[in-house]
């Protein structure tokens, strides 16, 4: 299973740094271009590789992480998602003014998967500091807790054996809307709760 990021900032290097840990493979992506990640790949060699917007979509599994606003900029003009999976690290708000973004009653990764047409969204990364995705999730004797949701239940077992195999306990919390609306951020009651699962 091949893996892309589409963000290389907070989330997107995190998550690549948990991946280099575990000897996993990826190619990250960001707006200004391969050659503006040579720090982070050097740092995260031979897993991590930088390449295009599009090389990152192409992958099996492709984690997005990008400001709120500019999730149509980095998402237009790829080709359908031809059913591969795409997890959804995004929230609905951003720096400098943190306002919440405007749903419609809808949730973010609703709105996320409109993006993504044809993709098996699962929503995941997004609850946790960006400083705990990347550190070791065994803590306290136990296991980090990183939740995930999503409406396609292969897609959802994929990337729960992701989390696993990356050291975090990982929590199916059901479908996008149940799991989305209790990860969501800012409204939902789980986002930054830095929790450890034992046994
Ligand atoms: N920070 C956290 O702790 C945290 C935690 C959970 C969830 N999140 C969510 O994760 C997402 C990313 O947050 P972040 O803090 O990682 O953001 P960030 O540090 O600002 O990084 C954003 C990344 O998105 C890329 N990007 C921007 N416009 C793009 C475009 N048009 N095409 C491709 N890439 C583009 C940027 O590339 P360039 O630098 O080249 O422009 C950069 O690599 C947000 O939705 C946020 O809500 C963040």
């Amino acid at each position: 299973m091949s893996i892309g990021i589409i963000g290389a900032g907070n989330i997107g290097s995190a998550f690549a740094r948990a991946l280099a840990r575990n000897g996993i493979a990826a190619t990250i992506a960001n707006s200004r271009g391969p050659e503006t990640l040579a720090e982070l790949t050097a740092e995260l060699a031979p897993h991590i590789t930088a390449g295009t917007i599009e090389e990152a979509a192409k992958a099996d599994m492709v984690l997005i992480a990008v400001p709120w606003s500019k999730l149509p900029a980095a998402l237009s003009g790829l080709p359908d998602w031809a059913g591969r999976i795409v997890i959804d690290a995004n929230n609905p708000i951003e720096g400098p003014l943190f306002k919440p973004a405007e749903l419609g009653g809808r949730l973010s990764s609703e709105i996320v998967a409109g993006l993504v047409p044809g993709a098996r969204l699962v929503k995941a990364f997004n609850h946790l500091l960006a400083n705990l995705v990347s550190a070791d999730p065994k803590a306290e004797g136990g296991n980090r807790v990183l939740f995930y949701s999503g409406d396609d239940a292969q897609a959802k077992a994929e990337v729960g054996a992701l989390i696993t195999r990356l050291g975090f306990a990982g929590i199916d919390l059901g479908t996008l809307k149940v799991g989305g609306s209790l990860t969501q951020f800012p409204g939902g009651p789980l986002p930054a709760l830095n929790l450890v699962k034992f046994g």
